[in-house]
């Protein structure tokens, strides 16, 4: 396609800003401009059928259901996320869609979030680097992928208009951290914005967002799309640089867009890069290697990628007395509703129409040479306790006394957690909660499954001797349970998200979901571990955590500042138990004498390690310069600070297994000494505070220690207030700022 802007009415230039339908953009026949595709997302393809349902959440053709990015993030793996990218976009090319819309790569600010399946974790390196791999995976099939909700878009309720207020450094540093990498490292071709306002500003119309720091700053190319429904004002939302509104207007939005040109409210020349991305979009698409990727759809073999993708994003929470892994022969009662009810994605936008589906009760008899009973143990819709649930409790008791070990499969009914709303709790059913405690009586060999796309509190965490964070898994899921169960494969998956032992701890709890459309963060930088590290408080699971069957030790550390500015850091990994397994190892920082406010510890860097029983590498993690910045409000700028950073090797979050103290050169940046800095920061200046000090102590004389603690805040210019000739005081000022050096930030 060879079409150029300038080949375009203006009527034609609007039209390309705006979809033909629920899922197309508009061709232009008249100069040969096809029609583009954009469908579902994130965890596989929702291609809807034709003549699907308006709302888009209707039947959509067979696609493969990988596991949901609550599960993926748990991975730690971005061989694996790229892999399911692959895949998604192999899928996406056979049924001729341009672009897919994901990843979802928000911040899990609050477990409430009923979206939180649709994200991958509560810290931007994961989010940022598993997006990337997503990303880049898609892509290498010739397929675009759009990289969403840009931004801030972290709870459900009130969704299309809430303001999240933010300040400039958890902004940068924790919401927009993640996106930053993924644009700056894989250009995706489209990102989307979100429905949500960001510091009273719409997603959808703001020049900063959309302009200035995603193209001026991270130098973004693609196309910016609409949340579906997101834009307020189409003509704003042109000018600061949102290119495509979908779904449709009908024409209206087209309309209003050429009537702003033409009443002069609206320069052409916004029309026309809005157009030209659109047309570059479709360069893109139609001349990419997509076109040679044809259908079958092998789906056994993406069936099978599904399968590992799940067992490596399990995480084995707890494992007391080697319960797991179960012998084939031993006899097991297999209680729970899930077990052959799957709960496996999350409801809205992303529910895929899957090609199978693994029920883990099938799975595990697979496997099993011995006995396997099964028992309902609840309904799924039930909450509280009835006869009926009775009934189906005592059932459930006798069962798992009669086996060697019982697994307990328990999780949150689909009617709890969804997109378009969000959770009043993270608790689990009062009726599972109680069948928890009766089975574990009658058979204290239990171990419980969970099945949740939020995380859910485990007030049974230390009752149940094994316990095992299932998410949701995607269609594979029950096989891939049944080969962690089983030790077909060992569990290698980390929490990519803390679960707090009550939701009173939580960081946001006390601002979550705002009102009056207006939500604050007041929690600052602190979301997830790194506001329960700050304040200490205990957590069920922390950060990063996860168990295998096998264990790993950690030996020689080291750390060097590398040429260009990034810490190569090199730690030995041994695994010093009896079976083949992986370990995600990961690197934290900390600068606790910095001069800005920071959380304890901030991941930076993480690796995985497959070892054979026995086996010792050394792993080599990369912290990239970059990561180790803050965003500076005084220069609205990114600044690395000099000093002696502390660097954690750690299995998580709370299980550090070496440090060291690692000297960084800080960013020359310096503010000029003025009449507005203090009297402390003059005196810290290498030119100017000699000067100013000999004058105050010659002023002063004895006291001058004492006196500049209690006047140390008082500006420069304010000096004169505090007696003394005016004159003489203005000259003392004249040559403290004629000596400044400048001082260093
Ligand atoms: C969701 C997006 C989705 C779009 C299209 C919106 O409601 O927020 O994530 O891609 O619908 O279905």
């Amino acid at each position: 396609m060879d079409t150029s802007v300038s080949d375009l009415t203006l009527e034609e230039k609007a039209s390309l800003t705006s979809g033909a339908s629920f899922w197309f953009t508009k061709p232009i026949e008249r100069v040969g401009v096809p029609e583009l595709m954009l469908t579902d997302g994130p965890h596989g393809l929702r291609k809807q059928r034709v003549g699907g349902d308006h709302l888009g959440l209707g039947d959509s053709v067979p696609a493969t259901c990988f596991p949901p990015a609550v599960a993926l993030g748990s991975s730690w793996d971005p061989e694996v996320a790229r892999r399911v990218g692959e895949a998604m976009g192999t899928e996406a090319a056979i049924e001729d869609v341009a672009v897919l819309l994901g990843p979802g790569i928000n911040i899990k600010r609050s477990p409430l979030c009923g979206r939180n399946f649709e994200y991958l974790s509560e810290d931007p390196v994961v989010s940022g680097v598993l997006g990337t791999a997503i990303v880049s995976g898609i892509q290498s099939r010739g397929v675009g992928s759009s990289l969403k909700h840009f931004a801030a878009n972290n709870q459900e309720s009130d969704r299309m208009r809430v303001s999240s207020d933010i300040d400039a450094r958890p902004l940068r540093e924790i919401y927009l951290r993640g996106f930053q990498r993924v644009v700056e490292d894989a250009q995706p071709w489209t990102v989307m914005c979100s429905y949500n306002r960001i510091n009273g500003v719409y997603a959808s119309e703001d020049p900063w967002l959309l302009t200035q720091v995603l193209r001026d700053e991270w130098g973004f190319d693609g196309l910016v799309v609409s949340d579906w429904g997101a834009v307020n004002d189409r003509v704003a939302g042109l000018a600061a640089g949102l290119d495509l509104e979908m779904p449709s207007s009908d024409g209206r939005t087209d309309a209003q867009v050429v009537a702003a040109v033409r009443g002069g409210e609206l320069d052409e020349a916004v029309v026309d890069v809005a157009a030209g991305r659109a047309l570059e979009l479709v360069r893109k698409a139609s001349g990419s290697t997509a076109a040679d990727i044809t259908g079958p759809l092998d789906a056994d073999a993406h069936h099978a990628l599904a399968r590992d993708a799940a067992s490596r994003s399990i995480v084995l929470l707890k494992n007391d007395g080697d319960l797991l892994p179960l012998a084939a022969d031993t006899s097991v009662a297999v209680i729970g509703a899930f077990a052959t009810d799957p709960r496996y994605q999350g409801a809205g936008s992303s529910q895929i129409n899957p090609t199978r589906l693994d029920v883990a009760l099938d799975e595990i008899r697979r496997i099993a040479t011995a006995a396997v009973t099964a028992a309902a143990g609840f309904s799924i819709e039930a909450d509280a306790a009835d006869e009926q649930q009775a009934r189906l409790r005592d059932e459930a008791v006798a069962a798992a006394s009669a086996a060697d070990v019982a697994v307990l499969f328990l999780g949150l009914p689909a009617r709890l957690e969804s997109e378009g709303f969000d959770r009043d709790d993270i608790d689990l059913p009062a009726v599972q909660r109680q069948l928890v405690d009766a089975v574990v009586e009658a058979n204290p060999r239990t171990v419980v499954v969970l099945s949740n796309g939020g995380v859910v509190a485990l007030p049974f965490a230390d009752s149940v001797p094994a316990l095992v964070e299932g998410w949701l898994l995607g269609q594979a899921g029950g096989g891939a349970i049944a080969d962690v169960l089983y030790g077909v494969v060992s569990p290698s998956g980390k929490l990519a998200e803390t679960i707090p032992v009550r939701i009173e701890d939580t960081p946001a709890y006390l601002d979550f979901p705002g009102e009056f459309s207006h939500v604050r963060y007041g929690e600052g930088l602190f979301v997830g571990y790194r506001w329960y590290d700050a304040r200490r408080l205990p957590v069920a699971f922390p950060f990063g955590h996860g168990l295998s069957y096998t264990t790993f030790a950690y030996g020689d550390l080291s750390a060097q500042v590398r040429g260009d500015g990034d810490v190569e850091v090199t730690v030995e990994v041994t695994n010093t138990g009896s079976r083949a397994g992986r370990e995600v190892v990961q690197v934290y920082t900390s600068l606790p004498a910095g001069r800005v406010q920071r959380p304890v510890r901030e991941l930076k860097a993480f690796a995985s390690v497959e070892l054979d029983a026995g086996e010792r590498r050394t792993v080599t993690l990369i912290v990239r310069r970059a990561d180790l910045a803050y965003w500076d409000v005084r220069f609205d700028r990114w600044v690395v600070e000099g000093g002696d950073y502390v660097v954690d090797v750690a299995a998580s979050s709370r299980d550090v297994r070496g440090t060291l103290s690692l000297p960084v050169t800080g960013d020359d940046v310096s503010l000029p000494l003025t009449r507005e800095s203090s009297i402390e920061e003059a005196l810290a200046d290498p030119g100017a505070g000699p000067v100013l000090r000999e004058a105050l102590g010659r002023s002063m004389g004895e006291g001058v220690d004492e006196m500049i603690a209690m006047v140390g805040s008082l500006p420069l210019g304010r000096m004169g207030m505090f007696g003394g000739a005016a004159d003489e005081t203005e000259s003392l000022l004249e040559r403290v700022l004629g000596a400044a050096g400048d001082v260093q930030s």
